[in-house]
């Protein structure tokens, strides 16, 4: 149990605001304090820029730890380069990200999507940038994948929050135009405290409950949600709120009086997917009622540990290139081909194409919708590439794509890499994978019997050989190939069986593992940056829907 401070727009007024906070601290002893909104604003005027100075240099005591995303406008540059270079502003000051999670060390969960939806057509180049104001739609359902959380901090308003709501806005204000994607990221995490920043006013609406879901159908979660007046509002409106919550309390069973069912419209498209990825969560993670105690061996990571799932925190945002409804696409972290491999492309086009379910394999994935839907999407997201690769080599490079199947894996996913097409043409890679299969003494490969590429069943290993056409050429996707390698649950198969073919076949064996091949985090940005300038005319999630 613990109880927490939440202020609204500070914009630059430091010295005032912590002031404030430090006296009520002294009697609160609140866990932490978040700023909801802006805490920099414009940052501008003469007094703003020596308040901002005057928090760099350490002369403004932050008596709490205290959070803060974005709001209405970007983050300082200033700011932006003491946070990259320190990872805090000055001590107690802690930057979330724009699109974040972040769990407190009493283990309150908060989720922020600061900044303000892109409109139509509008193609800023800062777009989803962790300290820029505008996000896409894709970027908000990334947060999809966190599950659960306890905060949820938006700067704007669900679409439809002021629905069945009984609770006048304040002197004849009017309330904010909600936008759909927050309303959707809220109706999935399902908060307990939604704080939003777009209004000049507070406003508080009555609690709402969510729909309970087929699994839980007596859960009501309930949130509330809350909009903060900014620091110095003219006519004294709360910026300042204190909120005592217990992570660790049970949901209760009956709703307060006033509370209303949620005024959000449902995310019907997405349900599927999201309850099967809870599935896998709960499986994973917490349930021990479906997996048999055989082994007693450490459960494998559940998505908040695991390195494919978006909701990790600790995983690598700045290698994500692309985030489609059921799939996202990366660059590989210590890729196989360097930079300069292949001269035409300009990056080592080493990627990886992950679903946002957590399942070790697709017929694991419960909800067989989500399953089509996830494969077809990665299966988009390859073909997407082969096309930005034909085009980018002058149709003088194929792909290679392989997965491996488990049943005991963690988070299945598809490694992406370039290859020329004159050794697809003369059947060496076909041959390079057949012959290190056998001299590790592995099945043999057979051909898929499944038509359905979704379902293939059991373990296996499988590799998709892609051959480009020219332009003039019969079919989109060239010539192809499909080689599945089948394996039993027990058989001891090495996970990087598919690199290590790959790294001798181009010459590259002193890369073979992939942790020998890190680079800089200048050299990965430049890598994600060359790949998604070269992609963005292939990229479909970039597509309005
Ligand atoms: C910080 O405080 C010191 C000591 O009072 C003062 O000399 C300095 O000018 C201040 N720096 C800023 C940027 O306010
Ligand atoms: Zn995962």
């Amino acid at each position: 149990m613990s109880t927490s401070l939440v202020l609204g727009n500070v914009n630059c007024a430091f010295q005032q605001v912590f002031t404030k906070v430090a006296k009520l601290q002294i009697k609160q002893n609140f866990a932490f304090a978040i700023v909801v909104g802006d805490l920099f604003g414009e940052g501008t005027s003469e007094e703003e820029l020596n308040q901002i100075s005057a928090l760099l240099a350490g002369n403004i005591t932050i008596p709490l730890p205290t959070y803060f995303s974005v709001g209405k406008h970007p983050i300082p540059t200033r700011v932006v380069e003491k946070i990259q270079a320190d990872d805090e502003v000055c001590p107690n000051l802690y930057f979330i990200g724009r699109r974040g999670t972040l769990k407190t060390s009493e283990g309150i969960r908060i989720a922020t999507l600061g900044g303000e939806v892109a409109t139509d057509g509008q193609s800023d180049p800062n777009i989803n940038k962790r300290f820029h104001s505008l996000y896409t739609e894709s970027d908000a359902r990334s947060l999809y994948g966190v599950h659960d959380t306890d905060i949820l901090i938006t700067h704007e308003w669900p679409k439809g929050i002021t629905g069945r709501s009984q609770v006048p806005l304040s002197d004849d204000k009017v309330a904010p135009e909600g936008v759909q994607c927050v309303a959707d990221v809220c109706s999935t995490l399902k908060p307990r405290y939604h704080f939003s920043s777009k209004a000049d006013f507070f406003y508080e609406r009555e609690p709402f409950f969510h729909v309970p879901t087929d699994e839980n159908p007596d859960v009501k979660s309930l949130t509330r949600f809350i909009n903060m007046a900014p620091y110095g509002n003219p006519v004294g409106q709360k910026w300042m709120y204190a909120f005592t919550y217990d992570p660790k309390a049970p949901i209760p069973d009956t709703v307060p009086t006033g509370t209303t069912v949620s005024p959000l419209a449902s995310v019907a498209k997405k349900r599927p997917a999201l309850e099967s990825q809870k599935e896998g969560f709960q499986r994973f993670s917490r349930g021990d009622n479906e997996r048999p105690h055989k082994r007693a061996r450490r459960p494998p990571p559940g998505p908040g540990e695991c390195f494919f799932c978006l909701s990790n925190p600790n995983i690598a945002t700045h290698i994500i290139t692309s985030i489609g409804n059921d799939a996202y696409l990366t660059t590989a972290k210590g890729p196989l081909t360097k930079t300069d491999t292949y001269p035409l492309l300009g990056f080592p086009g080493h990627m990886l194409i992950i679903p946002l379910i957590h399942s070790p394999t697709f017929t694991s994935i419960a909800d067989p919708e989500a399953r089509k839907s996830t494969y077809a999407e990665m299966q988009r997201y390859r073909i997407a590439l082969n096309d930005m690769v034909r085009e980018k080599s002058k149709s003088s490079l194929g792909s290679v794509t392989w997965e491996v199947s488990r049943g005991n894996g963690i988070h299945v996913h598809w490694q992406y890499l370039p290859v020329a097409s004159d050794l697809i043409a003369k059947g060496l890679v076909e041959a390079a994978f057949k012959v290190e299969a056998e001299n590790l003494q592995y099945p043999k490969f057979t051909s898929s019997s499944n038509d359905d590429g979704a379902n293939e069943i059991g373990d296996y290993f499988r590799v998709w050989i892609s051959q480009p056409v020219t332009e003039d050429g019969e079919s989109k996707g060239g010539s192809e190939k499909v080689l599945i390698l089948p394996l039993t649950p027990d058989f001891r198969f090495d996970l990087q069986y598919g690199r290590r073919v790959m790294a001798k076949l181009l010459r590259l064996e002193q890369r073979m593992d992939w942790r020998e091949c890190g680079q800089s985090m200048e050299d990965e940005v430049a890598d994600v940056e060359a790949f998604k300038d070269a992609f963005k005319k292939h990229d479909f999630s970039l597509e309005e829907e």
